[in-house]
């Protein structure tokens, strides 16, 4: 409320008049100057009320001034309360002045009562309770003798006011040294009530473990990049002219069928779900200065029906090498790197003739079975099935014709290419049964392999 609305209230003896204070002087002096204190305003001039204290012990000397400016403190909260011009029975205020609460005796008895008690509070919500009812409250004995300072004569009242200190400052210490025994007292309950025992094991949460096939695909890219690979990727939404046509499968290429496409709406938009990771290959050649050497993992998708060794979506790792001078005998030995790095060192690899649209010539791979490494002696396998050799995935010489789509002159670079599945390698290296486990997200699964790779 601004000061001028204030001042303005003829009815609110406690409101500071502004004008008082440019007239300089403390606030107590302020809040009691004698023009605004009007004969309308209850209580004003009567002998004995705070105000009159207040202002006599500003003037009184140093040893009302406590209690003065107590009194003045509890007076300022006042101007914000509805009603508080009331009379005093109104305003609840506990009992009359009493001057006689300032006798040497019973500031005494007030003293030793109000010590007495603190001294056996239980806890300190009693002690809290009796400190208003004894020390602060506005009921306390304490509180009705300060307010008793006013209405004594000028010659008494310093006097009194030292009897009134002296008692309630050994009140307070009484109140200091309860309150200093219960808190230890209080700590040291709680200290061993809520005592918490650090050696007990926490909550864990248990930790999943990456999926197999993550740790597979991430291992056999390592082995590429450290023989010079760089990682490329493509997107899983392809277009046909990269899935099929770049690499020299035209729209009516016999060879189609077999990818078992899944096409993506709109019809006629020419786009798939890419049925390998080989229109990477395009991309990259599109992409990227020559020479390249790329390695290209991801998730590739077939309208295959779901079975112990199928599924419509799998993992496939793709390679191409394309630089000058490039030979059959380059992608032998790169293989031979890639088998071991895939199922341990010293197995032998072979090449078996194949057929791919994209590679010429074209072969399969395969790799000497780890298990029995084809002797008879080691046999039955289970791994190989007694044959001695593991198809690991096909491979070739790239084609001039996707050389001649993606802008290379076959005259002066040659390359090769390879691609293998990844759930199928997964499956031999780990000897798991079911291509579903891969996908099922049973964390059991994914932890056999262990957590620390
Ligand atoms: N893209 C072939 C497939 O999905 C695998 C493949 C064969 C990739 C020969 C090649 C390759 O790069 O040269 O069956």
């Amino acid at each position: 409320m601004p000061p001028s609305t204030q001042s303005a209230d003829p009815h609110r003896s406690d409101v500071p008049d502004p004008s008082a204070a440019s007239a300089g002087g403390d606030s107590n002096s302020r809040r009691t100057a004698p023009e605004h204190t009007g004969p309308d305003r209850p209580g004003a001039d009567r002998p004995g009320s705070t105000r009159a204290a207040s202002s006599g012990a500003a003037s009184d000397g140093a040893a009302l001034e406590g209690a003065a400016l107590e009194g003045a403190a509890s007076k300022r909260t006042e101007p914000g309360r509805p009603g508080s011009q009331r009379p005093s029975s109104q305003r609840g205020d506990p009992a009359p002045v009493d001057p006689g609460a300032l006798d040497p005796d019973r500031l005494e008895e007030v003293r030793v009562q109000a010590s007495a008690a603190i001294a056996t509070a239980g806890d300190l919500d009693e002690l809290a309770a009796l400190r208003t009812l004894h020390l602060d409250g506005r009921g306390a004995p304490l509180a009705l003798a300060r307010r008793a300072l006013g209405a004594l004569p000028q010659s008494e009242r310093v006097e009194a006011g030292r009897r009134h200190n002296t008692a309630t400052a050994a009140v307070r210490a009484a109140y200091e040294a309860r309150l200093a025994e219960l808190t230890a007292e209080r700590d040291a309950r709680v200290l061993v009530e809520e005592r918490v025992d650090v050696t007990l094991p926490g909550t864990r949460r248990p930790r999943g473990a990456r999926h197999p096939l993550s740790t597979l695909s991430d291992h056999l890219v390592d082995v590429f990049v450290a023989m010079g690979y760089e990682v490329a990727e493509g997107p899983e939404v392809e277009h046909d002219w990269f899935n099929f046509e770049a690499l020299n499968l035209g729209p009516d290429h016999p060879a189609r069928s077999s990818h078992d496409t899944l096409y993506v709406d709109p019809v006629g938009s020419g786009l798939l779900l890419r049925t390998h990771t080989s229109p990477v290959q395009i991309r990259t050649l599109l992409s990227r200065p020559l020479p390249v050497y790329v390695v290209c993992p991801g998730r590739t998708y077939r309208n295959d029906a779901i079975d112990a060794t199928h599924s419509p979506v799998f993992g496939q790792l793709e390679g191409l090498a394309v630089d000058e001078g490039i030979t059959m005998a380059d992608l032998r030995g790169t293989l031979e790197a890639f088998a071991q790095a895939l199922f341990g060192s010293g197995l032998a690899t072979r090449l078996r003739p194949s057929y791919f649209p994209f590679t010429e010539p074209s072969a399969e791979l395969d790799v000497a079975c780890f298990a029995c490494r084809g002797e008879p002696a080691r046999q039955p396998c289970r791994v190989c099935s007694d044959e001695g050799w593991i198809e690991v995935g096909g491979c070739g010489m790239v084609d001039s014709n996707v050389l001649v789509a993606c802008g290379v002159d076959p005259a002066r670079y040659s390359g090769f290419a390879f691609g293998m599945g990844l759930e199928r390698a997964a499956m031999i290296r780990h000897d798991v049964h079911e291509i579903r486990d891969f996908v099922d997200g049973d964390v059991r699964f994914g932890l056999s392999f262990g957590t620390g790779n």
